[in-house]
């Protein structure tokens, strides 16, 4: 726990993939040691794409991008130099070195120490980095692949939907509905007594939803199991200081579809609020786990615990979704709810060697209904227009003509 009160406290309590851990918060000090098993070398994946972010950008990004206007002919060189446009991926390139060092605290955060302030601190990243490195390359392993940086790209644009003044109106059409339909459910519930109330947010992302639905004075679990969002949730709810922070620049890397430079290089800054001080009800109780959603959750001290599962863009993540429909059933008190809302982008569709069933959204429906689940009619939802970690600036928008469903889990199974 990193929170001044442990009742506000994000806490990595649980890896369930290795119970030999069992801590407050991921140890990465000393991973470096260990057996190269799966586990550590998705997390050692995961820390060199965020350590090798700048120079992998540079080198595919904008050295790429300079080296292609040196090429042109003289006369088309000056003509596109009178536009600035040299001078704006110039000034990118400075931007991807302050995203990295906002990258290498996020590290940091989870490895060494707190935050690497003071020049004790930096002194023992520095070591950490270079022993890092030094490990990597032994190992033979490339530095980085393309997907993981992809995915610290796409972690950067994750902190504008979830921490951001930008992500208000994205957060406000996509967790809105969602937070209404659980006030709504337990109204007869005084705020301050929903802390009894336990409530899970399976495939939590950054956290933002789990933690609102605590500001509202439920009890509520967030479980993810990417590093990328476990560092990254764990630097913001565990470190954050003070609004405002922490500056990045999540569209730097996109040079298509933009209308001005200033989209392009524009400033982001987290946390919009601050998450240790928040005031949650007396009772309320905020966590996150690490691991797998069904590894953790149909294990047998967690069947019938929940009051409550809200699901946000997480039930097309399954390679097959009636296990996850078998563990939150498993997971829920009987009379319990499920507030769900999302697409059906099938997560695992088209990977190679990998299985996947695609259902349609009337049987992802009618699924719901075999397991169980009493569908709530008058809370269906058929096309709810959502965005997910868009940038609002740019020329290409995506919506998703999302679904919403509330279900209960029947005090008895007929
Ligand atoms: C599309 S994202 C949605 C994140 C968040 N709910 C939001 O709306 O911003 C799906 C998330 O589920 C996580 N996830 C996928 N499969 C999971 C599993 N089996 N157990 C835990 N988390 C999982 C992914 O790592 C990812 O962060």
């Amino acid at each position: 726990m990193h929170t001044d009160n442990s009742r506000h406290g994000h806490s990595l309590i649980r890896n369930h993939q290795h119970s030999e851990r069992d801590s407050s918060e991921l140890d990465l000090t000393n991973f470096l040691e260990k057996d190269d098993d799966e586990e550590s070398s998705a997390l050692e994946d995961v820390i060199a794409a965020c350590l090798f972010y700048k120079t992998y950008t540079l080198n595919t990004g904008i050295y790429r991008r300079l080296k292609h206007i040196d090429d042109l002919s003289a006369r088309h060189r000056d003509m596109v130099s009178s536009l600035g446009t040299i001078d704006k991926i110039k000034e990118a390139e400075r931007l991807v070195r302050e995203n990295q060092k906002f990258l290498q605290k996020l590290v940091y955060a989870s490895s060494v120490g707190s935050t690497p302030d003071s020049e004790n601190d930096q002194e023992a990243f520095r070591q950490w980095h270079k022993a890092f490195f030094e490990f990597r390359k032994a190992s033979g392993r490339p530095p980085v692949v393309e997907h993981h940086m992809e995915k610290v790209y796409s972690t950067l644009k994750q902190f504008v939907r979830d921490w951001a003044n930008e992500g208000k109106e994205e957060r406000e059409q996509t967790y809105g509905p969602l937070l209404e339909a659980l006030e709504s459910e337990f109204a007869h519930v005084q705020p301050n007594q929903r802390g009894k109330l336990r409530v899970l947010v399976p495939g939590a992302g950054l956290g933002r939803l789990a933690y609102e639905i605590c500001c509202r004075g439920f009890s509520s679990q967030g479980n993810e199991f990417s590093y990328f969002m476990l560092f990254a949730s764990n630097f913001i709810l565990n470190k954050s200081l003070v609004t405002n922070q922490h500056t990045i620049y999540p569209f730097v890397h996109q040079f298509s579809n933009v209308v001005c430079a200033n989209d392009q290089m524009r400033k982001i800054t987290v946390p919009d609020v601050l998450p240790s001080s928040l005031p949650f009800a007396e009772s309320a109780e905020f966590s996150m786990t690490a691991g797998d959603f069904i590894e953790i959750y149909s294990a047998e001290d967690e069947k019938e615990r929940w009051d409550a599962i809200v699901t946000c863009f997480f039930m097309d993540t399954a390679k097959n979704v009636l296990d996850y429909l078998d563990t939150m059933w498993s997971a829920m008190k009987p009379g319990a709810v499920w507030i769900n809302l999302g697409p059906l982008l099938w997560h695992f569709d088209n990977v190679a060697n990998e299985s996947s069933i695609e259902l349609t959204r009337d049987e992802f429906i009618e699924l719901v209904k075999k397991v169980g689940f009493e569908l709530d009619e008058k809370h269906f939802a058929d096309c709810v227009s959502v965005s997910y970690t868009a940038n609002d600036r740019s020329m290409l928008q995506y919506t998703y003509r999302a679904f919403m469903c509330v279900a209960r889990k029947p005090h008895t199974k007929d």
